[in-house]
């Protein structure tokens, strides 16, 4: 068709470079089952309303059948000529149909055609990420769920803090987790609004039924109502639900990036603390005895590709005057890759944490293995009771900042004694402050800084066996 140029206003052909620049069928033709759904509904409703004869309304739905078909089985020819998904399938129906392919962009713009195609693909799209994220979640749950009583050293400015239980520390990411997978809920019921019947961007002279299309594409809100941009300017050019999502799957992965960091901090041999099954480590071509954390690292890394993304397509948007512009062809490429970048890595992390999960027997194999010992002895290493001994002493009446003095006093001299506190004598305790006695070391032992903790949100294991069994009920898992 664009062999002479567009139409008959056009005295040149565009130049091979020139169409090359401005085609995008071939990372577009993604979109060809939303394109075809989308053109399925406009048919429809072209019919419904009297604007296409039923005839021609089954010649379209025939056509399409068999549209599907040749690209499912790879046999559709795309071509750069014909510059885009959408023009590439009208022009094959129209090849296979006659005149009724040329009357299915009635009251129809390539504007609310491709807003509509991109809102289609990603909400269908986000349902499939949001149901990793539940795996990632159900993976986390399931290994806190075996570590409840496993203490690792809380750390804040990676210096040791205070005891935690794994479980809780398992449990934090849970909730970003979960926060994430509310947030791409909202953007998906944004999402799920019709951009067509806007046509160009003034609305259409047809007495279009654009509920009927609406409910037709699944456009509907919880109570089924439809789902329909309310102007035509801003439904053509309208992409923050595009920068949203990216957003809320930049955010999934900086959460992922944090979980990377501590595994690989983890499972350094300076911690030991857990282990990743080889099959997500590779091995080193010159020193025989490594095996390196790749896949977090990886992860780590994509998480720049995802902001790198967002702040792409934020930036595409800034300046554009109302309403469509080709700028918004460039949408295309950072969503894709955004989508499958979260995919991918929500995938491979289920797996890692959690293991493979076998759906008869409910048990799960090959997920991290813990080192408790080790855990334990970092925690040990670092004085991370001297809060509870603080705590001990406010008990028996001092003002806290007193009972924080004397402390800091009590892991001096445990420092230069090169013991934990717990191992100090109760003789040499009590020179801090007579009032403490034998029940002292109750306090000073991890389990009891732990069990200590047993306020809502706390890490006593307690606390945490009441959260576990929530997401379990939420999550739908044992
Ligand atoms: N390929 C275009 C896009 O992705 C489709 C819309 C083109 N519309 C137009 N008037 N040039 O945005």
């Amino acid at each position: 068709a664009k062999e002479q140029g567009w139409s008959a206003l056009f005295t040149e052909p565009m130049s091979d470079l020139v169409k090359r620049y401005t085609a995008s069928v071939f990372f577009d033709k993604r979109l060809w089952r939303a394109d075809i759904a989308g053109s399925r509904a406009h048919a429809n409703m072209l019919h419904a309303v009297g604007i296409l004869s039923a005839q021609d309304e089954a010649s379209i739905q025939r056509g399409l059948d068999q549209i599907s078909q040749e690209i499912e089985a790879d046999q559709f020819e795309w071509q750069l000529d014909l510059e885009d998904v959408h023009l590439n399938i009208e022009a094959r129906l129209t090849a296979l149909v006659g005149d009724a392919g040329k009357r299915l962009h009635t009251g129809r713009s390539r504007n609310d055609q491709v807003a509509t195609d991109v809102r289609l693909w990603l909400r269908d799209e986000i349902d499939g990420i949001h149901a990793l994220l539940l795996d990632v979640q159900a993976a986390l749950v399931d290994v806190a769920s075996r570590n409840i009583e496993v203490i690792l050293p809380g750390f804040t400015h990676l210096q040791v803090a205070q005891p935690v239980s794994f479980a809780h520390h398992l449990l934090a990411y849970v909730e970003m987790f979960k926060r994430d997978a509310e947030r791409l809920q909202d953007v998906r019921r944004r999402t799920n609004t019709l951009p067509l019947g806007a046509a160009a961007l003034a609305g259409t002279s047809y007495p279009l039924d654009r509920a009927l299309v609406a409910k037709t594409l699944g456009m509907v809100d919880a109570q089924g109502h439809p789902q329909i941009c309310q102007n035509s300017l801003d439904a053509v050019s309208d992409r923050d639900f595009a920068i949203e999502f990216t957003a809320a799957a930049s955010l999934v992965m900086v959460h992922i990036s944090r979980l990377s960091e501590e595994l690989i901090v983890w499972m350094s041999q300076n911690f030991g603390f857990i282990r990743i099954a080889d099959r997500f480590t590779t091995g080193s071509s010159i020193m025989p005895q490594k095996k390196n954390p790749d896949v977090p690292e990886l992860a780590r890394g994509k998480t720049g590709r995802v902001v790198g993304h967002l702040m792409g397509l934020i930036t595409l948007m800034k300046g554009q005057p109302l309403a469509y512009n080709k700028d918004n062809q460039e949408d295309k490429e950072p969503l894709f890759d955004t989508v499958d970048t979260l995919r991918d890595t929500l995938r491979i992390f289920a797996e890692m944490i959690g293991g493979q999960l076998d759906a008869q027997t409910g048990v799960r194999s090959g997920g991290i293995t813990v080192n408790a010992a080790a855990m334990e002895q970092a925690a040990l290493r670092g004085y991370a009771t001297a809060t509870d001994l603080a705590d001990y002493l406010v008990k028996k009446g001092l003002p806290f900042r007193d009972a924080h003095e004397t402390v800091a006093h009590a892991v001096r001299i445990a420092i230069e004694q090169g013991v934990d506190l717990s191992e100090l004598k109760l003789q040499d305790l009590q020179q801090f402050n007579s009032a403490i006695e034998a029940d002292v070391f109750e306090a000073l032992s991890l389990r009891g800084s732990l069990n200590a903790r047993n306020t809502l949100g706390g890490t006593a294991p307690a606390q945490i066996r009441l959260q576990i069994a929530a997401h379990q009920a939420r999550l739908a898992i044992r």
